[in-house]
């Protein structure tokens, strides 16, 4: 190891817990003395952890660890990882498969004109043959040349038939309540409470692949998202979905 990189496994290690948040690190001085190194080489050391926003320096008082910011994050699944992970049998029915023009919502977040074809499949997705979810999804006709039906996990299958990979996703979830036809393919009361969760997915390459929404049923699911500091490793410490019965 150079004295540079001494230097910086050292800084490393008093912020990843050697010291506290809030813990004024040993002055530039001593660290250039410990380490052999120029207070130049110190400060520019510093001066990249502090763009990092990983310091903070105080004026006459010196540098100080800063607090990680708490960042959520929650791992991209199909529907059919995410059931078995929570150790159920994931299954669909499908209800319609077509051919449809995008249409404004759709064509835009598939960054589409309205008139461009998309193909619309909508799912029952159910876990140990109980529904479990409505969903919606509209994919780009022109990615699918061919897709006539879907049987199992539409992720799989674009890998396999298409190799498109869902590497991300823009998501949201928020409550809401069954309307009459998404209770009747559910099997719930009417207006009983309801999770939808609003994704677009991008493949490698940045594309827009899918537009999908999927309303679960409230008393059968829930969202567990493992929260982790970014100071903690990786950024994408990735969260589970979990819950059911
Ligand atoms: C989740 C997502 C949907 C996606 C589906 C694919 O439910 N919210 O946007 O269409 O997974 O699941 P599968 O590959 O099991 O068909």
């Amino acid at each position: 190891m150079t004295k540079h990189e001494r230097l910086h496994a050292h800084l490393e290690t008093l912020i990843q817990g050697g010291i506290g948040p809030d813990q004024r690190l040993p002055p530039e001085r001593e660290l250039a003395e410990a380490f052999g190194v120029s207070r130049m080489t110190v400060r520019h050391a510093l001066d990249r952890l502090e763009r990092e926003r990983r310091v903070y320096r105080v004026q006459g008082a010196g540098t100080f660890v800063a607090r990680p910011p708490i960042a959520k994050t929650i791992e991209l699944t199909s529907f059919t990882e995410d059931m078995r992970r929570r150790g159920l049998v994931p299954g669909s029915v499908l209800r319609v498969f077509e051919t449809v023009a995008a249409g404004p919502e759709i064509g835009y977040a598939l960054s589409l004109s309205p008139a461009d074809e998309v193909v619309h499949v909508e799912r029952v997705r159910t876990a140990d043959g109980i529904p479990m979810c409505l969903e919606h999804a509209y994919l780009p006709a022109a990615l699918v040349p061919g897709l006539t039906t879907l049987e199992g996990s539409l992720y799989s299958e674009l890998h396999r038939r298409y190799r498109i990979r869902i590497t991300h996703a823009e998501q949201s979830i928020r409550a809401t309540v069954l309307d009459q036809e998404a209770a009747a393919r559910l099997d719930a009361p009417p207006f009983s409470p309801a999770l939808l969760v609003e994704r677009t997915a991008f493949d490698e390459r940045d594309r827009p692949v899918e537009r999908a929404m999927s309303t679960y049923r409230g008393d059968r699911y829930s969202f567990e998202i493992a929260v982790t500091t970014a100071a903690a490793g990786s950024p994408a410490r990735a969260g589970r979905r979990s819950g059911g019965e």
